[in-house]
């Protein structure tokens, strides 16, 4: 069902007309597009801004006229024409098709869209623009921006990633994609998507089809398209150690200048499963008076996630102390909003500290 009683003929009628007057009509593959054109352009757009592209395009295309061109090209001219606009693969394939139309199609770019999608490097998608932009064939197309516009126009749930999600969008863009002007429709889908219908901040008292937008009118312009599922984070654990002197003070260290919590100050950490008594034997040369774990915590970084056991450890005033050092200090409460604590280290010392967990024997 289309949202309202717009129909897909209405929808098409107000792209068009919104292409007509805002679209893009001058970029250089616009200009005399011929398959060949309009394919190395798609290439070179795949993964890369119309303001980076323009240069590239025009020197490639001064250079590489025509299929048999780029086909008799040595590899390392096309990558050097390439050179600073990434993905790499783009330009082999691109080298590689070439010398499949010569040798296949007699140097003419193929015209039928399943000849065309067998190329090195082209997708349904692609086949699609480069036929219907130039060469008025009927067929839809659905890169990252027309995604975009049909999954927030039919609030399709989920990751376009997942294959029930793209067979829904691309049964949409069917219905949608008229059989008239098709090459403008397309190009102005792709235009609506990348100047109106933007990722970030939709402007949708500018989009010619707001009437019919499932996801303007509930207001979940956001949501759509879903983003990739996040996989679950790899774990790791440590245990932490919090040793006090009779002082009542705790020891921190310093940590590394680089990598996690680079430069702050933290506990002291040992394999968990370890005994603490053993680290405190071998820091202070005497067992501990006494041992006693506390709650355990989590803390969740980009790229892992940590569990965290907590034990407490009173150390004897005549065991061996380990004197103050650069990057490592005796700290009562009074010191500790002078130093850069890691979040779950300064929740440990704030729950210890503050009484919500008392240590045996304390004197807070
Ligand atoms: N991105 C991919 N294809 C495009 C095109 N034909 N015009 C503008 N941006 C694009």
């Amino acid at each position: 069902m289309l949202p309202s009683d717009f129909t897909p003929n209405d929808f098409a009628a107000a792209l068009l007309s919104w292409f007509d007057r805002h679209g893009r009509h001058d970029l250089p593959w616009q200009i005399a597009p011929t398959p060949y054109r309009v394919w190395v352009s798609e290439i070179m757009l795949q993964q890369t801004q119309v303001s980076v592209v323009t240069p590239y395009f025009e020197r490639f295309m001064a250079r590489f006229p025509s299929v048999m061109d780029l086909a008799g090209a040595p590899i390392d001219a096309v990558l050097a024409h390439w050179s600073g606009l990434g993905y790499y693969a783009r330009a082999r394939n691109l080298h590689r098709a070439a010398g499949l139309i010569r040798d296949h199609y007699r140097g003419i770019f193929p015209t039928d869209l399943a000849q065309v999608q067998a190329l090195p490097g082209i997708g349904r998608s692609t086949a699609g623009a480069i036929l219907s932009l130039a060469a008025h064939q009927a067929h839809p197309i659905l890169d990252g921006n027309v995604k975009r516009v049909l999954a927030r126009y039919f609030a399709i749930d989920g990751w376009p990633g997942r294959g029930e999600v793209l067979t829904a969008l691309w049964a949409c863009a069917e219905r949608l994609t008229p059989l008239e002007r098709v090459g403008d429709y397309n190009q102005g889908m792709m235009d609506l998507g990348a100047t109106v219908c933007t990722r970030g901040k939709p402007a949708c008292e500018r989009c010619p089809v707001v009437t019919g937008c499932l996801a303007c009118l509930q207001g979940r312009q956001r949501e759509f398209p879903a983003s990739r599922p996040r996989k679950p984070l790899p774990e790791r654990d440590t245990l932490m150690l919090v040793a006090i002197n009779p002082a009542g003070e705790i020891l921190l260290e310093r940590r590394p200048p680089t990598g996690l919590w680079g430069g702050l100050w933290s506990l002291p950490e040992t394999a968990v499963g370890s005994d603490p008594a053993d680290w405190c034997l071998t820091r202070f040369g005497n067992v501990p008076l006494g041992v006693e774990m506390l709650p355990a915590r989590h803390h969740t970084f980009s790229h892992f996630s940590l569990g965290i056991r907590v034990a407490a450890i009173r150390i004897d005033g005549s065991s061996q102390q380990i004197a103050d050092h650069d990057d490592r200090r005796w700290l009562n409460r009074a010191d500790l909003p002078a130093f850069g604590l890691p979040t779950p280290v300064k929740a440990i010392l704030d729950a210890l500290l503050t009484g919500s967990q008392q240590i045996e024997g304390e004197t807070p």
